[in-house]
């Protein structure tokens, strides 16, 4: 079980278990939290709230929300560091949702990207909860006082926004709330699709050709990679003009931990037959590793209950505090202890 200090900075984050999370979730998140559990009080939370927004099947959805958590710790965080729960088992994202809906525009949430994004993508099912997405992302940041959130920077948006959130209810009601940073990394920030690279990869696309899922075999990975699309110059080189192949290169260098520079000398009057075999085999490398983890972790469902139950009560423990503080502020008649 995590134990917590007071001298470590917090941090907070999760994803949302709508489908196998893919390498744009590992470079773009899931390796910052492992890199930054041994320095923070850290809390990665499955959000399964959040994935309702768009229609899910139930019975996948509770399923994903274990595994999700399997990939966490294949992906080497640690539960013995930071704590691990499904948000659904912590009342308090939704009660503090609610109070902080109430410091939020309307405005506000229609100029977020993702709602118009989303709204265009499910046009059938353009659901409240869609539109009020960012004030529960608000919530679950705020509720444990985080200091950083470590996401990718499709999230950017979201984040200004609970740190606009968080100033505005401080000013109104004396200071709560810590007002939250992001934490991007640069260069794998937004890990774009392999079959259309001006957009950003995503679980959720309908096709599978268009990322690479952590739990993906070898043979698929290095078939996506081959069939990647991009331009016809075959020249190995960051050039802002040739996503497709820039994308290659950022995911390469995040494998291997190597330059663009030395990866453009390394297939220097190579083919991109050659590159993309070599990227393929270097994120193969990696995720066969995690892959191994996650099948011991996955066949234990009872320790990750475990972690669960254990997660949830540290968690609920933090949450609880801060929702006591917060109705007393916004002036909310106290609950009589009754004998
Ligand atoms: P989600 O589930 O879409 O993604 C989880 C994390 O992965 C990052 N990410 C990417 N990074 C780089 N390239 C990509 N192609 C890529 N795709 C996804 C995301 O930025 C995210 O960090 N709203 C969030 C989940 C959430 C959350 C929070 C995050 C809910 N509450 C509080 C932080 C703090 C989301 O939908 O992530």
């Amino acid at each position: 079980m995590a134990e917590f200090t007071k001298d470590r900075k917090t941090i907070f984050s999760g994803a949302q278990p709508s489908g196998n999370l893919t390498i744009g979730n590992y470079l773009g998140a899931l390796k910052n939290w492992q890199l930054l559990q041994d320095d923070y009080n850290c809390i990665y939370c499955v959000v399964d709230m959040h994935a309702i927004t768009v229609r899910q099947t139930p019975a996948e959805l509770r399923k994903r929300s274990l595994e999700t958590l399997a990939v966490y710790m294949a992906c080497g965080i640690d539960p013995a560091k930071v704590v691990f729960f499904i948000q659904s088992h912590v009342p308090g994202h939704t009660q503090l949702s609610w109070v902080l809906s109430c410091s939020t525009m309307f405005g506000e949430l229609s100029r977020m990207t993702q709602f118009k994004d989303k709204s265009a993508k499910h046009a059938d099912n353009i659901n409240a909860g869609l539109f009020t997405y960012p004030v529960l992302m608000a919530a679950d940041i705020l509720l444990y006082n985080a200091d950083l959130v470590p996401v990718g920077s499709d999230q950017k948006q979201h984040i200004e926004l609970a740190r606009d959130i968080a100033q505005r209810f401080n000013q109104a009601y004396s200071p709560t709330f810590t007002v939250p940073e992001g934490y991007i990394s640069k260069s794998s920030a937004r890990i774009m699709s392999l079959s259309d690279p001006e957009r950003k990869m995503s679980k959720s696309d309908p096709n599978p050709q268009s990322f690479v899922s952590i739990l993906d075999p070898k043979d698929e990975i290095i078939k996506k990679f081959k069939r990647a699309v991009t331009d016809s110059e075959s020249i190995v080189r960051l050039d802002p003009n040739r996503p497709g192949i820039s994308n290659l290169i950022n995911i390469y260098c995040a494998f291997t931990s190597k330059t663009p520079e030395e990866c453009e000398k390394e297939f220097e009057g190579r083919g991109y037959g050659d590159f993309k075999l070599a990227v393929g085999e270097a994120c193969a490398d990696t995720l066969t590793k995690i892959q191994d983890k996650y099948n011991t972790y996955i066949s234990d469902k009872a320790q990750l209950d475990k972690i669960l139950s254990e997660g949830a009560a540290q968690a609920n423990y933090i949450a609880n505090k801060t929702i006591s503080k917060v109705y007393r502020k916004v002036g909310f008649y106290a609950k009589p202890e009754v004998k």
